[in-house]
């Protein structure tokens, strides 16, 4: 067993805070590190001010700080090659290589794997030009899927009845994916995977659009929550059997293995379970609600599919019960968030089973938290079940206050009803 890990965390999102404050739970983890970190990591791991997106910088902190593991947290970092960097100094790396990152920086790329993997998706069309774009909107017909193929954080993606709108979006990006819309609902299932190996978290589902009974633009997501009662008993096992394992095994055949986390963003369509996008790194904010649940020590976890050792691992272990994460949003997000205002009531006292992650927050020089970002924080609420997880959560994030800022109402609300009925 492995001791006294040195772990140093790269990012400064909400994701981050709950990475890092769950490898500091680990008995096995000596020290947590973050760069850059934001406010909320400060109290339990010491940051780093150094530039996520520098590969080099990041490799020559964990180097100085004898760090034993290096956890990547956002997508940009592994695209640019931050894990390739670390892992040419010797070090162990949970983060996909530059190359296997495209998984997610391409949509493109993520199709052809897909393809010849045998993984069920929605049919789709590479389109550069317009008159490529009309031709595919025009095969697929309404509600119109627009892509750019590229990362977007999220937002990069535009669903519409308006053909118009649709073209518009399309002109706006160099590439984009035209794909066949997906009915059902959405599941985010999250894969540890060593590049062999595959470990599937629970589902959870996370809400995208920023206003309450999923109106308005996509966000990078305004909360989440986990375990999905009204899903199918067998999703996990026929994800893993028919998306993930053939996935990861298809990586490996290319030579561009993917190890560290591999998130099918799913949807359970009326033919079977497809997979609308895949991404190189830990959801967020399902994370937040993820790892409020997990009970095996992450530190040793990641670790070990860094090292190759994930088919040792034993089954994950799993709180009872339930959690959900709600967004705190700056006024204007996600087009033109606000920064820079006081936020008051994140030190408590909350709700009992309710946390704070923080994401988009800094301290001005008289120690004040400030929001810093359009996703502000999350709070996370656990509980016997999702009614009493939401309570949590609900009851806690109405104590905070920061000017203009918002938050769905409605974040597990449906699957919170359908459960207690
Ligand atoms: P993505 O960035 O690919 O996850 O897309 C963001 C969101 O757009 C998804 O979570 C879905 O809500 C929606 N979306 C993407 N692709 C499709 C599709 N083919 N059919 C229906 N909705 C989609
Ligand atoms: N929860 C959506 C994402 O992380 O992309």
């Amino acid at each position: 067993m492995v001791r006294d890990l040195r772990v140093l965390v790269v990012g400064s999102g909400g994701r981050e805070h709950a990475l890092a404050l769950a490898i500091s739970r680990d008995p096995a983890v000596a020290d947590v590190h973050v760069a850059p970190g934001n406010p909320g990591t400060r109290t339990i791991a010491t940051n780093h001010s150094v530039d996520p997106m520098d590969a080099d910088a990041i490799a020559q902190l964990a180097i100085k700080l004898n760090i034993d593991l290096v956890v990547v947290g956002p997508e940009a970092p592994l695209v640019a090659g931050v894990a390739d960097a670390v892992r040419a100094a010797g070090i162990a790396c949970f983060g996909p290589t530059a190359a296997a990152a495209q998984i997610e920086g391409s949509k493109a790329f993520a199709k052809d794997v897909m393809a010849a993997a045998g993984v069920p998706t929605g049919d789709s069309r590479v389109c550069r030009t317009a008159e490529e774009v009309a031709a595919a909107l025009d095969a697929f017909g309404p509600p119109y899927v627009v892509k750019d193929d590229g990362l977007a954080s999220g937002k990069g993606v535009v669903v519409t009845e308006d053909r118009q709108a649709a073209l518009e979006h399309a002109a706006n990006c160099q590439q984009v994916v035209i794909e066949e819309y997906l009915d059902g609902p959405e599941v985010s299932l999250f894969a540890i995977t060593d590049g062999t190996t595959v470990l599937p978290l629970q589902p959870a589902q996370d809400f995208k659009r920023v206003g309450d009974g999923d109106i308005g633009p996509n966000t990078g997501g305004m909360g989440a929550y986990t375990p999905l009662p009204w899903a199918p008993d067998d999703l996990v096992g026929e994800v893993q059997r028919n998306v993930l394992q053939p996935t990861v095994d298809e990586m490996k055949r290319r030579g561009t293995p993917f190890a560290g986390l591999l998130y099918a963003g799913l949807a359970l369509t009326s033919r079977g379970v497809k997979v609308i996008e895949f991404n190189a790194r830990f959801g967020d904010p399902e994370t937040q609600a993820l790892l409020a649940r997990l009970q095996t020590p992450l530190g040793q976890l990641l670790h070990a599919a860094a090292t190759g050792q994930l088919a040792a691992q034993p089954a994950l272990a799993w709180a009872e019960g339930a959690a959900v994460a709600v967004v705190l949003g700056a006024e204007g997000y996600p087009q033109d968030p606000v920064i820079g205002a006081v936020i008051h009531g994140a030190d408590g006292p909350l709700a009992d089973g309710a946390h704070i992650i923080q994401a988009g927050t800094a301290l001005d020089d008289q120690g004040r938290l400030l929001s810093a970002g359009g996703r502000v924080l999350a709070v996370v609420g656990t509980g016997a079940d999702l009614a009493a997880a939401r309570n949590a959560a609900y009851a806690s994030i109405a104590q905070i206050r920061l000017s203009g800022s918002f938050y769905r109402s409605d974040i597990a609300q449906v699957a919170a009803e359908s459960a207690g009925s």
